[in-house]
């Protein structure tokens, strides 16, 4: 994206409409291209608290333009993901564990932050979208795909 639409009211318009689709659906993260507008651009919300893969620091919504990951750690772990984009999957996807990311806010300027643990796989599939890579393209072994009935059922 090119500074000069930072401000546009068609951009304010595609941003309501993803905050809305991300608050509808309770997910954590959504990218334009997953409804339908081909930008590198994500939103990510995180509330925090204790969760089942540990407390997590709150990240109040953020718009992420033009984000570039860097792996500071090539060690990774694994999480069960899911995405709005394939409804009703889950896929046990390992991913690096400490990565930098680097990217343009809402007022042009540049900024980075450094994640480390389950926020780093967060950020990951996010951006990922934008490349047009889900989930399930990184499951090496499709016993990690399940349907979320069958993963409440032998899985949680
Ligand atoms: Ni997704």
């Amino acid at each position: 994206m090119e500074p000069a639409e930072l401000d546009s009211p068609q951009l304010q318009a595609l941003l309501a409409d993803m905050v809305d689709t991300l608050h509808d659906y309770g997910g954590i993260g959504l990218a334009a291209p997953q409804i339908g507008e081909p930008l590198r651009l994500a939103i990510i919300e995180i509330d925090g608290g204790p969760t089942r893969y540990g407390e997590l620091a709150p990240l109040p919504l953020t718009v992420f333009i033009n984000p570039v990951i860097e792996v500071l750690d090539p060690a990774t772990a694994g999480y069960w993901e899911g995405c709005l984009s394939v409804p009703g999957l889950r896929g046990f996807v390992e991913r690096p564990q400490s990565v930098r990311i680097q990217y343009t806010n809402l007022i042009g300027a540049e900024e980075a932050m450094e994640l480390k643990g389950f926020p780093a796989t967060v950020f990951q599939h996010e951006f990922d979208h934008l490349d047009g890579k889900l989930f399930v393209d990184r499951i090496q072994d499709t016993r990690l795909l399940a349907f979320e009935q069958e993963f409440e059922r032998y899985h949680l």
